[in-house]
This record gives C-alpha cells, sequence and structure tokens, in this order.
C-alpha cells in the first residue's frame, strides 16, 4: 500500500497510487482550489449538484444555528424535529404542480429511489395486487449504488461485478437522440423507444409491473436529452397499464433543466420522484422521495386500526435537522435568486456555445447537446481506438491541466453541470477550454478538424 488508506468512491486505485488525489480545499461561487492553491472553474458543480454555488454564508450559518441547537435526534416512530417538518411542508408547497403530497427523508440519492422502490411494491402489495412487483428501468440510466436501485440502472459497468442483481427488473432501451437504433439519423422520431416501454409492460403482463423509473434527462449515462415528448408519452403508457411513474430527479430537481424539476419542464406529473443533490446544493447529504397523497394516504389505511408502522423502511439520519436547514437555506436561495429561470436562460447561452464549438469541430464531435445548464459534447472515437473512453478521459485531464477547468467524462462524451448560479464569460470559458482540449487530444481523422 502507497499510503492510500482512503478507499475512493469510483476511483482508480493505481491510479491514485501513481498520481496521488487531487485535493480541493476552499470552494467559492463557481470556483474551488487546491490544497497548493491553483484555482479551478467548476464545470460541473461538484457531481451534478452544487445548484447555488460554494460558500453560501446563508446556508452555513442556516446549518451552524442548527447544528448549535439540535445537531441530530431520531426521526423514528413519533419522533420529529422542527427543521424537517418544514421542510416537508414547504417541498409540497413547491411541488403543488406536480401533484406531490407527502415526502418521505432519506440520506441520498441511493436512498431516495431505493424508497420509491419499496414502496411501489407496498402499494399494489396492500391493495391486493401480490404479484405487482417488477421495475422497469432503463438502458444507461444511473440511478445509485444500492442493490435495488443499481438494478434498475442500466450502466453494464457498474453492475457486472455485483450480479445477480434484482432478478424482476427489465430494462428499455434510452431515448438516444443521436444514435437512434430505431431509424437512420436523417428520418424523423417515431417515439419508437417509448414503445417498447408499452411492448414491454404487455409482455411482461401489466399485473406483473409496479413501476417505471425514468431520470428526465440521464444524466451519469452520457446526458441523453430525450425528444421533447418522450416523458409525456411513457407518462401516459404508464397511466394506461397502471404502472407507477417514478421520475428520478436526483439530478433535475431543483432548476437544471430550466424548471424546478424535470417532471415539470416535460409536462408531466409522475406518482413518485425521488430527490438528493440540489436539495442541499451538497452542503449536507439528503435524499428525498415525494409521493402522490393518495399513496401516502393508501399505505396508511390499509394497515388497520393497529399503531404499527405502516412502512417498515427509514434511516437513522432520515430527517436530519442540519440537512433539512441546508435544505430550507438552499432553497430559499434557489427561489430568491430564481434560479431556474435563470438556468434556462444561461441554458441557451451553452447551447448557442455548444453549436458554435461543434461547427469548429465537425471532424471531432460526434454531438452536442444540453438542456438548460445540463451539457454533453461527444466525441468521435478513432476507428482503431483500443478503448472508446479514453479520448473523453484525455480531454478532461486537458481541460483540468491546461485550462484550469473541471469536467467529467463518460466514455467519450464530456458533460456539463455548472452550478446555476453560472455566468455567460464562465460558460465561454468552459465550452473554450473543451474546444482547446478537443484540439490537442483529437488526433486522429481530419488533422485541420473541419
Ligand atoms: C440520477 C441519479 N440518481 C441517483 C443517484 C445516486 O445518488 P447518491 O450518489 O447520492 O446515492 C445519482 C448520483 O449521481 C444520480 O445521478
Amino acid at each position: 500500500m502507497a499510503g492510500n488508506t482512503r478507499w475512493g468512491p469510483y476511483t482508480s486505485m493505481k491510479a491514485l497510487e501513481q498520481r496521488g488525489p487531487l485535493v480541493i480545499s476552499r470552494a467559492d461561487g463557481v470556483y474551488v482550489w487546491d490544497e497548493g492553491g491553483r484555482r479551478y472553474l467548476d464545470a460541473h458543480a461538484g457531481l451534478w449538484l452544487a445548484n447555488v454555488g460554494y460558500g453560501r454564508q446563508e446556508i452555513i450559518e442556516a446549518m451552524h444555528r442548527q447544528a448549535s441547537e439540535l445537531a441530530w435526534f431520531s426521526s423514528f416512530g413519533g419522533f420529529a424535529n422542527r427543521p424537517s417538518l418544514d421542510l416537508a411542508d414547504r417541498l409540497v408547497d413547491l411541488l403543488r404542480p406536480d401533484a406531490m403530497g407527502a415526502v418521505f427523508l432519506s440520506g441520498s440519492g441511493s436512498e431516495a429511489v431505493e424508497t420509491s422502490l419499496k414502496l411501489a411494491r407496498q402499494y399494489w402489495k396492500v391493495q391486493g395486487h401480490a404479484r405487482k412487483v417488477k421495475f422497469i428501468g432503463r438502458e444507461q440510466a444511473y440511478h445509485g449504488v444500492t442493490l435495488g436501485a443499481l438494478s434498475v440502472s442500466g450502466i453494464p459497468a457498474n453492475r457486472t461485478a455485483f450480479e445477480p442483481l434484482l432478478p424482476e427488473v427489465r430494462h428499455v432501451p434510452a431515448p438516444l437522440r443521436h444514435a437512434c437504433r430505431f431509424h437512420a439519423a436523417d428520418a424523423a422520431c417515431t417515439l419508437a423507444c417509448a414503445e417498447e416501454l408499452e411492448r414491454t409492460i404487455v409482455f411482461e403482463g401489466p399485473e406483473t409491473v409496479a413501476a417505471f423509473i425514468a431520470e428526465p434527462v440521464q444524466a451519469a449515462g452520457g446526458v441523453i436529452v430525450p425528444p421533447p415528448e418522450y416523458l409525456s408519452t411513457v407518462a401516459e403508457i404508464c397511466r394506461r397499464y397502471e404502472v407507477l411513474l417514478i421520475t428520478d430527479e436526483v439530478v433535475t430537481g431543483f432548476g437544471r433543466l430550466g424548471s424546478w424539476t424535470g417532471a415539470r419542464h416535460y409536462a408531466v406529473r409522475p406518482d413518485m420522484m425521488a430527490f438528493a443533490k440540489g436539495l442541499t446544493s451538497g452542503y449536507f447529504p439528503m435524499g428525498a422521495t415525494a409521493v402522490r397523497g393518495e399513496i401516502l394516504d393508501t399505505v396508511r389505511d390499509s394497515a388497520g386500526a393497529g399503531t404499527r408502522p405502516e412502512f417498515l423502511h427509514g434511516n437513522t439520519y432520515s430527517g436530519h435537522p442540519i440537512g433539512a436547514a441546508a435544505a430550507l437555506a438552499n432553497l430559499a436561495i434557489i427561489e430568491q435568486e430564481r434560479l431556474p429561470e435563470r438556468a434556462a436562460k444561461m441554458g441557451r447561452h451553452l447551447r448557442k456555445q455548444l453549436a458554435a464549438l461543434q461547427s469548429a469541430y465537425p471532424a471531432w464531435i460526434q454531438d452536442v447537446d444540453s438542456e438548460g445548464l445540463l451539457g454533453r459534447i461527444a466525441l468521435k472515437t478513432p476507428p482503431d481506438a483500443q478503448d472508446a473512453g479514453s479520448a473523453g478521459q484525455r480531454a478532461v485531464d486537458h481541460m483540468r491541466e491546461h485550462s484550469g477547468v473541471i469536467a467529467r467524462s463518460v466514455g467519450s462524451v464530456l458533460t456539463l453541470s455548472p452550478a446555476l448560479t453560472v455566468a455567460p464569460d464562465e460558460i465561454d470559458a468552459i465550452v473554450t477550454a473543451a474546444g482547446d482540449a478537443i484540439a490537442a487530444v483529437c488526433r486522429f481523422g481530419d488533422a485541420s478538424g473541419s
């Protein structure tokens, strides 16, 4: 062991032994600093989450006040703390257009997803539909790391080492606008990928399918922006076959697409929504599963007259008071600064800049796409490439080393997800850094890049 006692998440420990970690020690706005004092423009909001930016004193002070008064107490049984009650009220109020009636608080996105899956099964069981247990997820989806959340996820590399996963899970294709497997690139979209959901439900038998889970825009799968009518089409299929629709809003929640939620962005009312990340902008780990009021009523009323808990599920840190205080302060900023509207406006700027980038490097860029402040630059991979992802990794390494910009790659796709407070000139700097990196690392095809 070369001194690596910390086993990092999704981290190559071999690479770490050679290069050591980049230790980030300070952050402010959209910038972070390493221990050596070098500043980086964070084009990824950490990990798709610092929606309000770093160093917001309102949140830090709210957490400090709460920690001084009550740092934690159990929320199990009949106990509660005031900030968690206030947060639940606030979320239900904010999510009124999405028709949510209650929230279950947890500690992460994986837990928020896991909660929704367990609740979906129980919801059908208590109504006598004992066979309605299957989940349908999508290829290239990322829903988290717990075995249930991983089972509905669709990134094979993340799954293989842990198989067998939950057996009663099926996957349908992702809505890949730029690489559609159903029709030629220049043909009009027929939403055949959405029809695959219907075909799968019918094939499996609707009486066996509990829920379909979908990220409104698939983030970790490579920022897959669906055709505009996709989500409403799958929502209608779910409604028709009495399959619950769970939107995984862990990335899309709280403004990123230019609307408060991804479901609202695409004019859909799901049955449940899983949140985390932007809920506190990363100031505290927290997840939340929002449900239609009828789901809570059904589960509660099915339990008869006793006082046994109806939903035997909960995390020690459910409704953590410091997390709830952070979330309330964070949501206040998002509302006061109208960050969803800002994300829509800045998103239009990002889209324009990405289109210009693609025109500058048509030989090296496969496609660009974005929705709000979630963007992708897909690189062409050399025909003889051993590893399709290496160009992406080399490009983000170049961006970091030469331009001081932190982005992330998913295979050969560069993904962008800056804080919603990002300024136009910062977006320009991010896109310029990406262009410089592409010119430097894409040494194949037409050398001029055009
Ligand atoms: C869409 C989505 N769902 C769920 C998760 C899991 O969240 P966490 O890492 O907080 O468990 C993530 C994490 O990136 C995510 O992107």
